[in-house]
């Protein structure tokens, strides 16, 4: 039994972290209030909509979720000071993306929402509260987190008090229900081990005692941007490999499955692709970077900046090499694309490959018509930066845009209508329906000789190629010595 009886749990940030984590946590532990608070009243409107399909987050068995605890034991409110006040706990959850100006500009984390809350959390909250760091921060946060609540608590004010603890999240979209309620481990870094006991009674609702790692403050701040670094770098090295079996003759699936086989490698994250997307890779790394140059370890910053790079080249390689099959020119020609989500099962685009794709081809003059079962078209022209257009009418001929060369885009209203009239198709997410598309129904929608550019391995080359139509698919040194 912790010293400190944790009731009550506050959480900043309803995104894609705070929202499943906390629905998580009010299901397994019944005997907790959870109260979510966000400034967004839109997306708090989202989480209390009837309508569980209508949830701001799409994550398969999120619905079930949050079904089972709203109005229970979890609350989502914008009444931020009102939920800071009345917890033991708050866990700060909001968003830490790379700064886009001033110092750090392009590499270091904005830390100004993490700030923001340390001080509403040091203003209103009562008693003891635990602040827990749940974003992803540089090390040493912590620092500058128990400084502001110090400064609070200072003077005559000797009702109120704080401890600080690390507990970054290591959930993936797509899976994020699974990965929360049976995670590979549960870590835990602080300096006061009652307060660590706070927290670690909460995860022992469900998670096993030798899953609850506990660590000094530091180690788990940086074991969080270490995770990630980790797999991006799997997938930066799979990826170069895949260039590289595309020039001789190789299979980067076979390579994959050869040296995953190898206990000591293992097989998960090699699977090559249009490289990482997401909203937190790059921007883990790059704050990785800039730490390392900050604490004078210019080598090891160069190191971990080239996984970011190779990331980036992977993904204007697949642009440049989709405009040199298709006869060195994309202007006023239809392209097909498919999904644009970062990857299957989320509706998240942030950093998506499909983004610096699309970009790249609607620069050469293309007209894309884009399909993904869960992106809103609204998000898909904040991305591109460029409003949809109508899909032309291919029996009045070519659009005045495709003459002229511009580059525009269309939503297609499900696959056969995103690829008629296409001169090649692009697969980007593997969603499990773009499996299942016949080729040989397909095919004579398309004008030929016409293209399947798969970056995510989900066709049979074989039923493409039985479909008459040419392939690139990653990584596949085979099919493309044959094309
Ligand atoms: P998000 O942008 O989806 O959500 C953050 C929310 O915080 C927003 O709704 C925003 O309105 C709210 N917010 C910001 N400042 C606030 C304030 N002062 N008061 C109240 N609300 C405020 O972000 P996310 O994807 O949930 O990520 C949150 C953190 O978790 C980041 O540090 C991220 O690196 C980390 N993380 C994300 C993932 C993921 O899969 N997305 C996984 C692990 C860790
Ligand atoms: C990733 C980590 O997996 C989580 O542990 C971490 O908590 C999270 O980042 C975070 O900090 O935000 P996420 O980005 O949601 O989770 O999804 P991943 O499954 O890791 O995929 C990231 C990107 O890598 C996707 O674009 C995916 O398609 C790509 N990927 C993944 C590959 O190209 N190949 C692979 O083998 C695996």
């Amino acid at each position: 039994m912790s010293v400190f009886a944790i009731r009550s749990i506050c959480c900043i940030g309803a995104g894609y972290v705070g929202g499943p984590t906390m629905a998580v946590i009010a299901d397994r532990c019944p005997d907790l209030q959870v109260t979510v608070v966000d400034l967004n009243e839109q997306r708090i409107a989202a989480w209390n909509d009837r309508d569980l399909s209508q949830l701001p987050v799409y994550e398969p068995g999120l619905d079930a979720v949050v079904g089972r605890a709203r109005g229970r034991n979890l609350t989502f409110s914008t009444a931020v000071d009102e939920a800071i006040a009345n917890a033991d706990m708050v866990f700060i959850s909001v968003n830490t993306p790379t700064k886009t100006k001033g110092l750090g500009a392009g590499q270091a984390s904005d830390l100004r929402w993490v700030e923001a809350c340390a001080r509403q959390v040091a203003k209103v909250a009562k008693g003891h509260t635990i602040v827990v760091e749940k974003s992803t921060l540089p090390v040493r946060t912590a620092q500058a987190i128990k400084q502001i609540l110090a400064a609070a608590h200072g003077g005559d004010d000797h009702a109120r008090s704080f401890s600080v603890l690390s507990n970054p999240e290591f959930l993936a979209e797509g899976t994020a229900i699974g990965d929360l309620e049976a995670p590979d481990r549960v870590l835990i870094g602080g300096e006061e081990p009652a307060a660590i006991d706070a927290l670690a009674s909460v995860y022992a609702h469900w998670v096993p005692q030798e899953k609850i790692l506990r660590t000094n403050l530091w180690s788990s701040e940086l074991s969080k941007l270490t995770a990630n670094a980790f797999l991006a770098q799997r997938i930066s090295s799979i990826n170069s490999i895949a260039a590289f079996c595309e020039a001789t003759g190789a299979d980067v699936r076979e390579v994959a499955r050869a040296i995953g086989s190898d206990s000591r490698i293992g097989a998960k994250f090699l699977q090559a692709g249009p490289g990482f997307g997401g909203s937190c890779f790059q921007k883990d790394i790059l704050n990785l970077v800039y730490l390392c140059r900050h604490f004078g370890l210019p080598e090891v910053a160069d190191y971990w900046e080239s996984v970011v790079a190779l990331n980036t080249w992977q993904q204007h390689r697949i642009s440049r090499l989709v405009v040199q099959k298709l006869f060195g020119t994309v202007t006023g020609k239809r392209l097909a694309v498919l999904g644009f989500a970062f990857k299957a099962d989320t509706n998240d685009t942030r950093e998506a490959p499909a983004i610096r794709i699309c970009r790249d081809l609607l620069e050469e003059g293309a007209q894309l018509a884009i399909h993904d079962p869960k992106v809103d078209p609204e998000q898909i022209a904040r991305d591109l930066h460029l409003p949809a257009s109508a899909a032309p009418d291919p029996a009045a001929g070519p659009s005045r845009a495709a003459l002229s060369g511009d580059g525009t885009w269309w939503q297609g209203a499900d696959e056969a209508a995103t690829i008629a009239g296409a001169d090649a198709v692009l697969i980007l997410t593997e969603w499990q329906q773009y499996r299942q598309l016949d080729w040989t129904v397909l095919a004579p929608l398309l004008r030929q000789p016409a293209w399947i550019f798969d970056a995510r391995s989900v066709v049979d080359p074989a039923v493409v190629a039985a479909a008459g139509l040419k392939l690139w698919r990653v990584g596949d040194g085979g099919v493309e010595s044959e094309a």
